[in-house]
């Protein structure tokens, strides 16, 4: 199957950061809560005027400056949210005019809730072509906007943040599964008509999902892509809760250094986790060219994704 390789990754977060301790001044909770239950010190809230297609946006411009292509040369620009500012213009649609980008490029917004930027690779991957070969994916959040500041159990794991790369048609290896299960109860946010526009959850019925899926969904792209544990450089999975990947990591006999991990910094920012995480890899000087990523989030209805991409191709020139 002809894939995709991710030329660049890059990060765009809110001014305002909001300690463990921050967070016991709004509910009743604690430091020591937060960080033995879930690995979260810290996550970002947009402050003011801040809104969700400005962190897309500067995200997007940071990931397209780095890969060096003509952004003409763009088939897509796809918005994994489940917290846009608005439910038209889409936030796509409020980036393509932050950046100029031309009329002719595909955008959208897709809601897989924390599946989202999965989903939104496997979708690129079918839209590149040899004459449009570029597609910019972003993930962005601003799940401040739909929390219940009266709920400790929700409020301490969320954040706000966007993370964007810019994808190449390619012929490296690339092989996807996904799935979803029709859940209306675990994780519900209402959205327009409601008076209460917030995120609930059945904590212990998500982890028991994401103790389940992850494994399976993983498993599933080395089934398909004829590859082992071993031949993986890194697994790049949604951030949501740190005792949910040491659990992963566990039940799979994993090389735990394999699964990287920033959610201490920034909390479970959904769609956004899996490119802010690319983002602090590449920042960290973590990612070589060739080198195979699985990438694999779950998230809300229940959804679960995984892909087998490479970052950049090895030997392939780009203007850094
Ligand atoms: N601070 C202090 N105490 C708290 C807090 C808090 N922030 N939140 C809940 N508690 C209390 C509860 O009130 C309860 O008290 P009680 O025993 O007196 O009634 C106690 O802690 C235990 O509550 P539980 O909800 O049973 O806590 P649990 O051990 O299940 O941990 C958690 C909760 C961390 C959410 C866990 O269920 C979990 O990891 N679930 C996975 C869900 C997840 O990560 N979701 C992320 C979003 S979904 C996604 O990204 C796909």
């Amino acid at each position: 199957m002809n894939g995709i390789t991710i030329l660049s990754a890059a990060a765009a977060l809110p001014a305002r950061r909001m300690t463990n301790d921050d967070m016991a001044a709004i509910v009743d909770t604690s430091d020591e809560w937060i960080s033995t239950r879930t690995g979260i010190r810290q996550r970002y809230f947009c402050a003011g005027e801040e809104t969700v297609w400005q962190l897309a946006a500067r995200a997007a411009r940071r990931a397209l400056d780095e890969a060096g292509i003509d952004p003409a040369r763009l088939a897509a620009c796809v918005v994994a949210t489940m917290s846009p500012a608005y439910a038209t213009p889409s936030t796509a649609c409020l980036v393509q005019r932050e950046l100029g980008l031309e009329e002719s490029i595909l955008c959208f917004d897709l809601n897989a809730a924390c599946s989202g930027f999965v989903f939104a690779l496997e979708t690129v991957r079918g839209l590149v072509t040899d004459e449009k070969p570029y597609a910019l994916v972003i993930g962005a959040e601003a799940l401040s906007h739909i929390t219940d500041f009266s709920d400790r159990s929700t409020c301490v794991l969320f954040g706000d943040g966007a993370g964007a790369v810019v994808v190449a048609k390619s012929g490296a290896p690339f092989a996807c599964v996904h799935g979803a299960r029709g859940n209306s109860e675990a994780l519900v946010c209402p959205a327009f008509g409601s008076e209460k526009q917030y995120l609930g959850m059945d904590g212990r019925a998500v982890f028991r999902f994401a103790v389940d899926i992850l494994p399976r969904c993983i498993g599933g792209v080395l089934d398909k892509s004829g590859l082992a544990m071993e031949d993986i450089d890194y697994f790049v999975c949604h951030q949501a809760n740190r005792r949910i990947l040491d659990h992963v990591v566990k039940s799979m006999k994993a090389d735990p250094a394999k699964f990287y991990m920033n959610l201490a910094r920034y909390g479970n920012t959904s769609a956004a986790s899996i490119p802010l995480a690319l983002a602090d890899m590449h920042t960290e000087g973590l990612l070589r060219p060739g080198m195979r990523l699985v990438c694999a989030g779950f998230g809300g209805g229940f959804t679960w994704g995984g892909v087998l991409v490479c970052w950049r191709e090895k030997g392939e020139h780009l203007c850094d």
